[in-house]
């Protein structure tokens, strides 16, 4: 049977490499709608936790959901690349993040596609869902696949399939976010669609892998510049002292033609402050720069600095500073509800502040210690939010604007409040200090 035959008749194997933010879910929508999936990881510990402790390692991913998928047995996890042969269709969902010179590194890319090409068969579909730069799937994994003899088009299919994963938005999740699919060839894409159908509700097409690329590269790079654009304006409408979040408000009554973006304490997460600089990068190559990228990476980047400045600020007005204050950060995840820290600006926050000589401490009941990162080591836990601790903080910066604070009792046993979210807005205080 072949390939199309096979999906018709729902009579096919899907293979998920990266069983991360982005995997998992994805893995679980197929068992869901019982299309057997094998999720390959190299992290045993998330093999481990997936067959035998069938729980979840992510926290807006329930346990109960992975239990109920892997106890039917449409859902199994492996560190055993060679059951690739297995599989009808195989979907890399590793990371693409930046080196130390912020440069692409598309090595846990290649490393998963090296694999593939192992034990690839005829007949198999290959997606890329990992953000990247346009070119990434019919240049650079075409040429590892078609080393083993195989024609791509003929013996087996390619396509790019973005992700737009929004972790913890309760209005869509996987299957109702519009997918968009674009293959090497057309009956690349056809089979491709095919594929997500059986998942997701809408799946758009569009005519190359490189179109389906720098479409998510659009849909990020959007969001960067209209963050930096609302961050920088934060900055100038301060010195004359006007609120930006009664600007956005009040700009956001216009039924067309604008579209709110929220200024923060600076960009965080494994997309947004990343996933631009690969175009940046890649436009390299055809001579062009991409100036409103650096730009809005620039203004983004400044932002923690900025915030810093106002808790100086905020300490000067009380007559204090910031040598051996004691400051407690609320949030550590990047964005609220959420547990993920990855290039989260709370923690540049946290370097800055101890740098400049204060004792720093967080809450964030979501990321209860932090972990060794590759950029920072901070030893460190959550300290709980009661009345008593409050009081031993000379300062309280608001970064992440955490659903289950409760603001009124935080102000009401703070000393100072700086924040960067708006989260205390509704209050007339002269503690409360805006950045
Ligand atoms: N997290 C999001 O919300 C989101 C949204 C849209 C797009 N993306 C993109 O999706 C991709 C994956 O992101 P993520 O957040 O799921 O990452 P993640 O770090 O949560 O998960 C990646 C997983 O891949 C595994 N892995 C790494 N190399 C491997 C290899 N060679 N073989 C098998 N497994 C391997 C890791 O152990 C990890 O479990 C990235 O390109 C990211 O930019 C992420």
């Amino acid at each position: 049977m072949d390939l199309v035959q096979k999906i018709k008749k729902n009579k096919f194997k899907v293979g998920i490499i990266g069983l991360g933010y982005v995997g998992l879910p994805l893995a679980l929508e197929f068992s869901i709608k019982n299309i057997q999936v094998i999720g390959f990881d190299l992290d045993a510990g998330k093999v481990r936790k997936i067959n035998k402790e069938k729980k979840s390692y992510i926290k807006h991913i329930p346990s109960e959901k992975i239990k109920k998928e892997v106890n039917r047995k449409t859902f199994l996890a492996t560190t055993d690349f060679s059951r690739i042969k297995e599989t009808d269709a195989v979907i890399i969902c590793v990371p693409t993040p930046l080196n130390a010179n912020r440069e692409p590194d598309l090595s846990y890319v290649l490393n998963s596609t090296e694999e593939i090409a192992k034990y690839m068969r005829k007949g198999q579909l290959i997606s890329l869902e990992s953000t990247t730069y346009p070119g990434t799937t019919d240049e650079d994994i075409l040429r590892i696949l078609e080393k083993t003899g195989l024609k791509v088009g003929k013996d087996f299919w390619l396509c790019f399939s973005p992700e737009r994963e929004d972790p913890n938005n309760p209005h869509y999740s996987t299957s109702t976010i519009p997918k968009v699919v674009g293959g090497v060839t057309e009956k690349c894409t056809m089979i491709g669609k095919m594929i997500y159908s059986k998942v997701i509700d809408t799946v758009v097409t569009v005519s190359s892998a490189r179109a389906a690329e720098a479409t998510k590269l659009l849909e990020n790079i959007y969001r960067s510049i209209n963050i930096a654009l609302v961050n920088e304006l934060k900055t100038v409408f301060d010195r004359m002292d006007i609120d930006i979040w009664e600007v956005i408000s009040a700009a956001s009554t216009k039924p067309f033609g604008f579209t709110p973006f929220y200024p923060g304490p600076g960009l965080g997460g494994h997309c947004i402050p990343i996933d631009p600089f690969y175009l940046t990068w890649k436009a390299r190559e055809f001579e062009i720069s991409t100036k409103f990228i650096e730009l809005a990476g620039e203004v983004n980047t400044s932002m923690p600095y900025y915030v810093v400045e106002k808790v100086m600020h905020a300490f000067n007005k009380n007559f204090k500073h910031i040598n051996g204050a004691k400051i407690l950060i609320l949030g550590l995840a990047y964005k609220k509800d959420i547990d993920d820290i990855r290039e989260s600006p709370s923690l540049k926050l946290i370097e800055l502040l101890q740098d400049r000589g204060a004792i720093v401490d967080y809450n964030d009941d979501y990321v209860t210690e932090i972990p060794k990162l590759r950029k920072y080591k901070f030893n460190k836990k959550s300290t709980k939010i009661t009345k008593s601790n409050l009081s031993k903080y000379d300062l309280v910066l608001l970064s992440t604007d955490h659903t289950y604070y409760d603001y009124e009792f935080i102000l009401r046993n703070s000393r100072i409040i700086v924040d960067t979210r708006n989260a205390f807005g509704k209050f007339k205080s002269s503690k409360i200090f805006k950045a």
